[in-house]
């Protein structure tokens, strides 16, 4: 005890003078890397949207892949349209007809998904440039923290916020991610997820249907047609939806469908309160795992349905079930469904959405 709280200080004493000395360009569009002292774990962020562009890890061998989707630079991002390791905001996932009402006052949000808005609109937290504000590589917990203003009006929604992310590694094996958002003047809806693509055995290398998945979640919301939950929030058991117990991904994907195509694409109600386990990943052929944990009231599991030919890092081409996200969240549409847990922001509040994605093998 008396040994760790003399170390602490010192530490924090290096971190801060390494930030001091990164300060340079920080709006300019880089691409930054954290690793632990190993050198077995280690992840790339962009500020071009936040984004993670890689994670790699060891299986239970020690041999190392990067275990999520994307692209080999920054403009591969820039190009792309599924998101791969993108921040996503100011609303992730749907608002029915880009329409809600707050305070008396209609708003109304660029439509990018059929009559829907989605994923913060046409050119949302994941298309935009943020600024660095530290980059903290050289410590115990390296980390770096990204900034955006976003303005009133912004893509539709209403008032100034302020906006942070920080990625950081710690544990042996541990990534987390805290976002916090500040409303300047006006209430809005928020609701920020990461939203990378896992592929366990290496991104690239197959399908996820082997993955063995739990999701910590008795209740899910239903959606219509175009993906709009219907309000119900509904029973997992007995029905395919039902991941409670470790399941392989692929035992039920094809009794299960969103916006047309076959695989999950569904919001579960996580059963938890407060910071909790969420979900846990396994993929048996490597060994590599993932628990998640997030102070989130849902999650979307997402099973990449719309994958198809894609070029991504290193020369290869993702296809339909090449990865699987869990984007811990809000449920979708939260704005036009008061039953749901609310999302909106008010000033003087602080929205907090907190992940840890612990690894081992
Ligand atoms: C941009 O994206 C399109 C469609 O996804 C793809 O066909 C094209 O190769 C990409 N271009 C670059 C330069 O990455
Ligand atoms: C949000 O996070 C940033 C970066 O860690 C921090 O400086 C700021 O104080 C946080 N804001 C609030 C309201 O907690």
């Amino acid at each position: 005890m008396a040994r760790a709280a003399l170390l602490l200080p010192v530490a924090l004493l290096l971190c801060l003078a390494l930030a001091g000395s990164a300060g340079a360009a920080r709006k300019t569009v880089g691409v930054y890397e954290l690793k632990n002292k190993k050198g077995d774990f280690s992840i790339k962020v962009t500020n071009w949207g936040a984004t993670l562009m890689s994670v790699i890890a060891p299986d239970s061998k020690g041999n190392l892949a990067d275990v999520v989707l994307g692209y080999d630079t920054v403009a591969g991002f820039v190009n792309g349209s599924s998101y791969f390791g993108a921040l996503v905001g100011r609303v992730a996932n749907r608002v029915a007809k880009g329409r809600f009402v707050l305070d008396g006052k209609a708003y109304h949000l660029y439509i990018n998904d059929g009559k829907n808005a989605l994923h913060g609109g046409h050119r949302g937290f994941s298309k935009v440039i943020w600024t660095v504000k530290e980059y903290v590589p050289d410590c115990d917990s390296p980390y770096i923290t990204f900034y955006y203003r976003s303005f009133d009006g912004e893509q539709g929604f209403p008032g100034d916020l302020d906006v942070y992310v920080t990625y950081q590694l710690s544990g042996p094996y541990d990534l987390s991610l805290h976002m916090n958002a500040t409303a300047l003047n006006k209430a809005t809806p928020v609701n920020l997820v990461n939203h990378a693509y896992w592929n366990l055995a290496g991104h690239g290398s197959g399908d996820v249907l082997g993955h063995v998945i739990q999701v910590l979640a008795s209740q899910y919301t239903p959606v219509d047609q175009s993906m709009i939950p219907t309000g119900e929030i509904a029973a997992v058991a007995g029905t395919p939806y039902d991941l409670r117990r470790p399941t392989p991904l692929g035992s039920r994907i094809g009794l299960v469908s969103g916006g047309g195509a076959v695989g999950y694409d569904v919001n579960y109600a996580v059963h938890g309160q407060g910071f909790t386990l969420v979900a846990r990943v396994r993929d048996p052929a490597s060994g590599r795992a993932f628990e998640l944990w997030a102070n989130q009231p849902g999650v979307q599991l997402y099973t990449s349905n719309w994958l198809k030919d894609e070029k991504g890092k290193a020369g290869k081409v993702y296809g339909k079930y090449g990865a699987l996200c869990l984007e811990t969240q809000a449920f979708p549409d939260a704005v036009n469904h008061p039953n749901f847990p609310s999302a909106i922001l008010r000033p003087g509040g602080v929205y907090r959405h907190d992940m840890l994605f612990k690894f081992s093998s």
